[in-house]
């Protein structure tokens, strides 16, 4: 018997229906489908359409649809974390809401705000949940209705967002699987390149806000790429030497799908064939927190359990790391 580890024991991944293509954006801003693809990768992302919709409900879509495929109950639930950019409302937490919504009466429940990195910075504060032997079913759900603070008139970050969420459940492994190493940071210099600049405490919804359209995402692409690049390749070398990982030794690259530019760089630092790296941005684009679980989804047939793993994200605050995983299970 090994250490008491935190392995993913199931994931369950949920799109809305409404596709917003390349030629659909055309028609919105001046750009167009090869600028798009050839500067991103992107070709199409959804998009949750209907009035009163939240991220809650793309949240919990994917936690109801991962308790049916696990043949759990919702009140064997001890603990949801939910990463977002986007919640339902500043508070209550929406992690509160998933949890009503899908019945986890047992479960408490938060909100975990690291931009894009959310998702990866709750899997490990849930991992050590489960080391320390507190709680054994954590279910961390990312999701982001990002198309609610979208610009659609600004072509340089519209372009980019979708919509989705993706859960993954947590459970003690004591064979050696799961979560073997983190390496997580945060560089608040970063706050001014991507940020949504109102609403918050510092300034407070007013006319003059919404007309500055201060609600809605602002990046300054260039800079927020240049960062990007070198904190995600930083991380994911780092976490592979001292783990004594070889390009050879690591079975996928799991990395956040902001822009197939940042993801190639960062295959190529870590010596990992493109054939190795989960890539559905040209379907998705970035959706912020779910891009990662959604990743090991749509791959989830052709991992085997024990597959070695690496996640890796960067986003907004500056936010970013790389967690090395043993995959829990074969699903085949
Ligand atoms: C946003 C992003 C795609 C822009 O790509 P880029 O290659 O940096 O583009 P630039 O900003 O240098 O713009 C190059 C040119 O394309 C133009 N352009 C920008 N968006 C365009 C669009 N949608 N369609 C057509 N042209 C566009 C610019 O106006 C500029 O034109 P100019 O040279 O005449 O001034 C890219 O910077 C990016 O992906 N950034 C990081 C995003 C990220 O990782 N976020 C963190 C996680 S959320």
């Amino acid at each position: 018997m090994t250490k008491l580890r935190a392995a993913i024991t199931g994931v369950q991944g949920y799109v809305p229906d409404y596709v917003l293509t390349n030629q659909e954006l055309e028609g919105m801003v001046d750009t167009n489908d090869e600028w798009i693809t050839t500067r991103t990768g992107i070709k199409e992302r959804r998009i949750l359409k209907g009035e009163g919709l939240g991220s809650s409900d793309l949240g919990a879509a994917a936690v109801q649809a991962l308790l049916d495929k696990k043949g759990l109950s919702a009140e064997e639930i001890d603990c949801i974390i939910f990463a977002t950019a986007t919640p339902d409302m500043i508070f209550p937490a929406t992690a509160c809401i998933i949890a009503d919504k899908v019945g986890a009466k047992n479960a408490f429940a938060y909100d975990l705000m690291a931009a894009c990195s959310g998702f990866l910075f709750s899997v490990l504060t849930a991992s050590k949940y489960i080391e320390t032997g507190t709680y054994q079913k954590i279910i961390v759900v990312g999701a982001d209705k990002m198309s609610s603070i979208v610009d659609y008139t600004d072509r340089q970050t519209c372009i980019i967002f979708g919509d989705g969420a993706g859960a993954v459940l947590l459970e003690p492994d004591t064979n050696g699987l799961g979560v073997q190493d983190a390496i997580l940071k945060s560089n608040g210099e970063g706050r001014h390149y991507l940020k949504m600049t109102a609403g918050g405490s510092v300034k407070p919804a007013s006319s003059e806000t919404i007309a500055n359209k201060e609600h809605f995402i602002h990046q300054e692409g260039q800079t927020v790429f240049k960062f990007a690049v070198k904190g995600m390749a930083d991380v994911s070398a780092e976490i592979m030497e001292r783990n004594q990982l070889k390009g050879e030794d690591i079975a996928w690259l799991v990395p956040h799908q902001a822009n197939k530019r940042i993801i190639d760089a960062t295959a190529n630092r870590m010596g990992v064939g493109t054939e190795k790296v989960m890539l559905n941005i040209q379907r998705y684009g970035n959706t912020t927190n779910a891009t990662i679980p959604l990743c090991l989804w749509e791959w989830e047939k052709q991992l085997n359990k024990g597959d070695n793993l690496i996640l890796a994200a960067f986003g907004g605050g500056f936010t970013w790391g790389s967690i090395y995983l043993k995959w829990g299970y074969d699903s085949k």
